[in-house]
């Protein structure tokens, strides 16, 4: 009887997953798509690619938009709504669902600029007291964990969200408040530059 009700008990565990990865295709098929690009290549800067993205930054980023703790105003447009009727095991599955995906190539066509962002993004700028990028978001920018990929990232998604943790509209993130602090938009562009091309 124990284990009759073990095995029941697995199997129910067993379908919410499988469903909660239906439900996450569905929707990233159906939803997602239309502004994520179909398997998360979107195609307009104002919307970042998922695919290949860290799914435990994933995770954080949907139930930060769920908990309305990432408030700038895309947020709040576009994915407060979104991610209001997501439970939990579908946030793990979209996340699952959109790592699993192949990244894109992000062609900058600025080799001055990429030269620039390369020696910010690999030695970060001691003089400003900012960090090497590449202790966190890894070699080839395609993070670890709570780091997010920014490789194959639209550049200028990403230089959006280096003004807005720097204006504070992305408030949430103390450890890229900190980071981008001193940088110019010169430097910012440069750094997005390289990371996104990688
Ligand atoms: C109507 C357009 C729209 C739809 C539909 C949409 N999103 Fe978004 N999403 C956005 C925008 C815009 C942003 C960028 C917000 C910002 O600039 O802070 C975003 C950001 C994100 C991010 C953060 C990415 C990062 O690199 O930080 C994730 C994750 C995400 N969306 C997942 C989803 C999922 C999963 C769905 C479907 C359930 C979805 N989105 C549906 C517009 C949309
Ligand atoms: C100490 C670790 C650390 C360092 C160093 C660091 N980052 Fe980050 N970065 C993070 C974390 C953590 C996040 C996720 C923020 C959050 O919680 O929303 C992030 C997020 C980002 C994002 C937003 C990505 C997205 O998809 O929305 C960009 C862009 C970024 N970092 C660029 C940089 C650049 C450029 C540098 C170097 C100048 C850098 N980071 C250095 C930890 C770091």
């Amino acid at each position: 009887m124990k284990k009759l009700i073990a095995i029941t008990a697995l199997t129910l565990l067993a379908s919410g997953a499988a469903l909660a990865q239906q439900d996450a295709k569905t929707l990233a098929n159906g939803i997602c798509s239309a502004c994520h690009g179909p398997e998360g290549h979107s195609v307009s800067p104002v919307f970042p690619r998922l695919a290949g993205q860290q799914p435990a930054y994933t995770v954080l980023q949907l139930q930060a938009f769920r908990g309305h703790l990432r408030g700038d105003p895309n947020a709040q447009a576009y994915m407060w709504g979104m991610a209001s009727q997501l439970s939990d095991a579908t946030i793990n599955a979209l996340a699952d669902y959109y790592a699993a995906q192949k990244p894109v190539h992000e062609a900058v066509d600025d080799p001055a600029l990429v030269a620039e962002g390369e020696k910010i993004y690999k030695n970060g700028i001691p003089a400003q007291g900012v960090p090497a990028c590449a202790s966190c978001h890894g070699p080839n920018a395609e993070g670890q964990a709570a780091f997010p990929r920014l490789a194959g990232q639209h550049m200028e998604y990403l230089v959006a969200q280096l003004h807005g943790f720097q204006s504070g509209l992305r408030s949430n993130a103390p450890i890229m408040l900190a980071v981008v602090r001193t940088l110019s938009p010169d430097q910012i562009k440069a750094a997005a530059a390289y990371a996104a091309s990688r």
